[in-house]
């Protein structure tokens, strides 16, 4: 099949509206946009500012009124408890309109905010979708963050409920939720009037009087009430309304509430799921992520439902529940069509597995596609699973901020020819420059600043919560009327992108995004740090594991190995387990400039085995001597 792509991106260049408005014909209005931008609205303009729905309605009322309500909505599939469940479009809106019962009895209502920190059970999913059936705003917290940064996004959101779960399970431990929230409440300054809490039979909290309520209790409550006529009526809102607020790293230790709104989020999914992801009512989609990444809201949640097709909610790991063969025995099982994953599960996956045979242990007839995103897709990662599946294998370039994939090979409109190492090509709607220093585009092959012409597309975040100060000064500043990607790359000679990292503190571990920032400040509140610079390291599985360099203040009685236990378990206690930060050296000195900037890239140069130049304004050259001794002894 040739590609409709170049046809389809003109289209979009010659009338952005008129093509954001067609797409918007694939989502139910209360009130249909009439305009599809207004450039003075907002900060950089805003989509579909006189349309109103509602989202939930979207992803589940209106599949059950078109008579879809027997199809199948959400596969729980857990092999960490051993559950197989199926929810149809019927059950799947029974329970949201149950819980929106609980939700509102509870006084949350439209505009409010509502934290969910549970681990990947329906009724995370139920959760989502009933703050967007009354118009609260949610802000999903990933399960493998600690009580400190669980916090730090209270305080942000100010949410007047959190729902949450008992445990979530990890192969080797329960990881138990309650106190972790009961500290980060504790921690916090803002408080919740109330905490919704799911029992899990697999680990059991005790709740607080007076402000914790348990989940099955009011869920039955609700079911009566709605059993006996109570109505729980989806709320129309504003498409410019808030849907949700997902926290991400930044440069510094605060955390970047992103922005999603309702009706730019609803429109972006549903193009994107049937246009690039080929997946459409009634097909099974599985996503292998978890509903605390932004990839999880949009690919998990509401870009299946939305489009009326089933999504497989999966509880586990590539590798380990119980084998490396775990993927494909779901998609095999359920049929899937497509497995969007992060690299670092195919890697994790071919460690155990290096010839591929538990593929080939599965039926994988309804199997069309492997989509990769989160992280730099190798190309030996990529060659593997081609082998391996037989299938293509498509790499695709998104952030938290983009909302959907900026760049990829559309399989919907017809594959593009694969070029390993690039995930292929701008979607419509992503208008993007590779820019110098001084903002200028540079022709092709020239490495730069991947960047984006202003206006976004819908989908993408308008703003930061509560910060938009720091949205203009984070993403729009560095180069007047585009937004700043923090990522660098290059265009080739047929316009596809190769992205080559961050330009900024950020890192990728196990396709998870952390700050280096953040963990410097962890570190550097132990009393007995004088210095230090963490930096992502080159890892075969995880693509990069941090790794902390630290200078002691003089007279700092400690053994180093103590130390760097001690330093290891603040980050874990700060940042949680998922920063994965287990690595720290003590050193006599870092290398740095004459005016004590920190060489972090140079210092990551020797860690990589990489060749790098010592800059002329080091300040003390031994610094990187010892740096490069430390290394050869492998880390000692
Ligand atoms: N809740 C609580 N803790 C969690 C968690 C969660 N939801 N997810 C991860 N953790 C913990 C893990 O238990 C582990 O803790 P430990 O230090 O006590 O062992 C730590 O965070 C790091 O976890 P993880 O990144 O899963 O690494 P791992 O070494 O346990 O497993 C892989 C390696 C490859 C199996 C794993 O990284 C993986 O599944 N990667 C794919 C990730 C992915 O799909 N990302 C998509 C994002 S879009
Ligand atoms: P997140 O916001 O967690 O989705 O992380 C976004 C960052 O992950 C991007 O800015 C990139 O640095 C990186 N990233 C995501 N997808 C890819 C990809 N396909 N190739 C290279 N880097 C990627």
């Amino acid at each position: 099949m040739t590609s409709r792509y170049g046809e389809v991106l003109q289209r979009w260049r010659e009338d952005p509206a008129r093509f954001w408005l067609e797409a918007a014909g694939a989502i139910d209005w209360t009130k249909p946009p009439q305009i599809a931008f207004d450039p003075s609205a907002g900060i950089y303009g805003r989509w579909f500012p006189d349309g109103e729905l509602n989202t939930c309605h979207n992803a589940v009322d209106r599949h059950v009124a078109a008579g879809h309500g027997e199809r199948v909505a959400i596969i729980y599939d857990s092999p960490v408890t051993g559950t197989i469940r199926r929810f149809t479009y019927g059950e799947l809106l029974r329970e949201v309109q149950a819980l929106a019962l609980t939700l509102t009895g509870l006084g949350v209502g439209k505009g409010d905010r509502v934290i969910v920190y549970m681990p990947m059970i329906p009724e995370a999913v139920f959760a989502m979708l009933a703050c967007a059936r009354i118009g609260a705003i949610h802000s999903v917290v990933f399960g493998g963050f600690a009580s400190k940064e669980l916090a730090a996004r209270i305080d942000d959101a100010a949410p007047k409920l959190i729902l949450s779960a008992s445990c979530g399970i990890e192969p080797a431990r329960k990881v138990e939720y309650k106190p972790l929230l009961d500290k980060a409440i504790e921690l916090a300054r803002h408080k919740p009037d109330a905490v919704l809490l799911k029992q899990r039979p697999e680990l059991r909290a005790s709740l607080i009087e007076g402000r914790d309520h348990d989940w099955d209790t009011t869920r039955d409550a609700a079911m009566a009430r709605l059993d006996a006529g109570a109505p729980s009526p989806c709320v129309p809102v504003r498409a410019t309304d808030p849907l949700y607020v997902i926290y991400t790293s930044g440069s510094t230790g605060k955390p970047k509430g992103v922005v999603r709104d309702n009706g730019g989020n609803a429109v972006a999914l549903s193009w994107s799921l049937k246009n690039i992801f080929a997946t459409g009512a009634g097909d099974t989609f599985f996503c292998a992520s978890d509903v605390g990444w932004v990839v999880g809201h949009c690919y998990i949640v509401y870009a299946p439902l939305i489009c009326g097709a089933t999504s497989i909610l999966f509880e586990g790991k590539p590798i380990g529940t119980p084998d490396a063969g775990t993927y494909w025995r779901v998609v095999a099982e359920h049929g899937a069509k497509v497995l969007f994953t992060a690299p670092t599960a195919i890697r994790g996956i071919r460690k155990e597995d290096p010839d591929g045979t538990l593929a080939k242990r599965h039926d994988l007839s309804a199997f069309e596609a492997l989509f990769l995103a989160g992280e730099r897709a190798d190309p030996e990662t990529i060659i593997w699973a081609e082998k391996a599946l037989d299938r293509p294998v498509i790499d695709h370039w998104w952030q938290t901020e983009s909302g959907w994939p900026m760049v990829a090979n559309p399989l919907g409109l017809g594959l593009l020819p694969v070029k390993r190492g690039s995930p292929t090509v701008p979607m419509p709607g992503f208008d993007l420059a590779i820019l110098d220093p001084a903002g200028q585009p540079v022709e092709a092959g020239r490495m730069g600043a991947i960047a984006i012409r202003l206006p976004l597309p819908p989908g993408a975040l308008p703003t930061l919560w509560n910060a938009d100060e720091r949205f203009r000064e984070s993403y729009l500043t560095e180069f007047p009327g585009y937004y700043s990607t923090s990522d660098a790359g290059f265009l080739d000679e047929d316009g596809y992108l190769y992205v080559m990292g961050r330009t900024d503190d950020v890192i990728n571990v196990a396709g998870h995004r952390l700050s280096t920032g953040e963990m410097e400040e962890a570190v550097g509140s132990h009393p007995a740090v004088a210095e230090c610079a963490v930096i992502g390291m080159a890892d075969d599985l995880k693509g990069e594991i941090p790794c902390g360099f630290v200078v002691l203040k003089k007279g700092s009685q400690i053994d180093r190995a103590a130390i760097e236990a001690e330093l290891i378990a603040i980050v874990r206690e700060a940042i949680g387990p998922v920063a994965a930060f287990r690595k720290v050296l003590v050193v006599d000195r870092l290398p740095k400039t004459r005016s004590g900037k920190i060489l972090r890239r140079t210092i990551k140069a020797i860690v990589d085995d990489k060749s790098f130049e010592t800059p002329a304004t080091i300040e003390d050259p031994a610094a990187i001597d010892e740096i490069k001794a430390i290394v050869a002894n492998g880390g000692r």
